[in-house]
């Protein structure tokens, strides 16, 4: 199965050119390297308008299974990034966060800070991930078992049923 991807940068500096951005091509990276097609990305401010904008027109597009947004999930008066994506999505899938912040807080206290959000508008799974490229790369590395299942069933594809067979590594 084909796992469209899209990749969102949310950054004030790196909108503006004023810092280069690592997150999204590290994102992409792990992306291609589990066979998925990345068909998108780009680089926002935090801006509540723009960040539910784009992710508007790519869930909309029904060409996109799944966006990975990098940034703004903090405690900074600028990080508004959840807002934006629980504004914009028709249900909410927890799970993928809770369990983002639980391995991550093996790792560093300072994943109790990751405001992050996860969800379904459409037939899109929109994830959160942390801004800086190792956050952002060991939040999406948790949750890459589930996608392809999590896939195919908003997609009601079928071979979903074999999916449930797929386990987590230890
Ligand atoms: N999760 C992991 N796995 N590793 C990290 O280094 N950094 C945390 C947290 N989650 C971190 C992490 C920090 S320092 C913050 S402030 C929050 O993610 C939010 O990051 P963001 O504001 O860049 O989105």
């Amino acid at each position: 199965m084909e796992i469209r991807v899209a990749i969102l940068t949310i950054s004030d500096r790196s909108s503006q050119g004023e810092r280069a951005d690592l997150s999204g091509p590290v994102l992409a990276d792990i992306a291609a390297r589990q066979g998925w097609v990345v068909v998108n990305q780009k680089i926002v401010p935090d801006e509540l308008s723009c960040i539910k904008s784009i992710l508007v027109e790519w869930a909309d597009s029904g060409d996109i299974d799944l966006v990975l947004t990098t940034g703004g999930t903090g405690f900074s008066p600028r990080d508004v990034t959840p807002e934006a994506t629980k504004a914009i999505i028709s249900r909410l899938a927890p799970g993928i966060a809770e369990a983002m912040r639980t391995a991550s807080l093996q790792l560093t206290p300072h994943a109790m800070l990751s405001r992050a959000a996860a969800g379904i508008r459409e037939r899109t799974i929109i994830i959160n991930l942390p801004g800086s490229p190792k956050a952002a790369s060991e939040n999406l590395t948790v949750v890459l078992p589930v996608i392809p299942h999590a896939v195919q069933l908003l997609q009601e594809d079928p071979n979903s049923e074999a999916g449930h067979q797929i386990q987590a590594p230890a």
